[in-house]
């Protein structure tokens, strides 16, 4: 297959992904009529804002490629994309980045305000355990797979990169490129990480494919974070959804600031050959060199 016909596949991949997702995740969260409508409407506002749902389409591209059938391992898709979302939440805080736009919308404390806010990101972090566990896996597999997943977005994955990062901005901190390598394999790389590592776990498959698989999403994250960078200096708001420059206004320090555009392309493009060498490893992996190739050239 060429490159061409992999985009292509992937076009097609992820247009009947999001078929099956999207009515699926809408119907998770309760609708009218609560007491505390509040905090469930916050929750909505930003689950079903759109967004690209990589992670997910992850998740269910790697446990397909061992096997599964994606209606399986749908609530798993969605409980990952709920974290992420709670993440994106959070990070947007004044206490964080203070971002006043995401998914195209404004963020989720300047609608519901901060105290909202923070507890939309609570309870969907929470709601993400409890969907999580009616995925249709055997329980032996399920519990490893629920195990993952409080890995990849706990202390060890995604709110320890968060933590490292806003620490070393808030007191200026210079991280050296490979602290801030760890720290992005953690924040963002994470959740990518634990996408396939959940769906192999869900299909029953560990041992040295896991490893691979593990190494892609490594490689993978990095390039995703870099290309985040670059896009904040780069980026266009409509596509993105997201402020242009918020690195900037906080005196981040990120890839786009340590080095050149032209560099930063540069890496962003060998860590991408690093995760395609990995995912060709692997059988059946066309999708997943597909995704590392469109995620290099992302504009959104
Ligand atoms: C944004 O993630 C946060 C980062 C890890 C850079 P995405 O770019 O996947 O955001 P959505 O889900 O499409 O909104
Ligand atoms: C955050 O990285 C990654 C998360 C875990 C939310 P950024 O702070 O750069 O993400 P954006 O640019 O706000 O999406
Ligand atoms: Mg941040
Ligand atoms: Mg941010
Ligand atoms: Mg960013």
């Amino acid at each position: 297959m060429n490159r061409e016909q992999r985009a292509a596949l992937l076009a097609e991949e992820m247009m009947a992904f999001q078929a099956l997702f999207e009515p699926y995740l809408e119907g998770l969260l309760p609708g009218e009529g609560l007491e505390q409508q509040t905090v469930a409407d916050a929750m909505r506002y930003s689950l079903l804002a759109g967004g690209k749902r990589i992670r997910p389409f992850l998740l269910v591209s790697c446990h397909k490629l061992c096997g599964g059938e994606p209606g399986q391992v749908l609530p798993l898709a969605a409980a990952l994309e709920m974290i992420h979302t709670y993440s994106l939440i959070h990070d947007d805080l004044p206490c964080m980045d203070n971002d006043d736009y995401r998914r195209g919308r404004p963020t989720s404390h300047k609608v519901f305000g901060e105290a909202m806010a923070v507890l939309a990101g609570d309870g969907l972090l929470t709601a993400a355990f409890e969907t999580a566990l009616q995925a249709r896996v055997e329980p032996a597999l399920l519990c490893k797979a629920v195990q993952e997943l409080g890995r990849a977005a706990g202390l060890f994955g995604m709110l320890g990169g968060q933590s490292i990062d806003v620490e070393s901005e808030k007191k200026r901190l210079s991280l050296d490129e490979a602290q801030m390598l760890r720290m992005y394999a953690m924040k963002t790389g994470a959740l990518l990480t634990g996408a396939c590592r959940i769906g192999f776990a869900a299909a029953g498959v560990s041992g040295e494919r896991l490893e691979i698989v593990t190494e892609y999403a490594r490689e993978l994250g990095l390039t995703f974070q870099i290309v985040d960078d670059m896009l904040d200096k780069t980026g266009d708001f409509a596509l993105l959804g997201k402020p242009i420059g918020s690195d900037e206004k906080n005196q981040k320090t990120t890839f786009a600031t340590l080095y050149s555009l032209e560099q930063c392309e540069a890496l962003a493009r060998q860590h991408t050959e690093a995760a395609v060498g990995a995912a060709q490893r692997l059988p059946d992996s066309d999708v997943l060199v597909a995704l590392a190739e469109y995620l290099l050239e992302r504009k959104k």
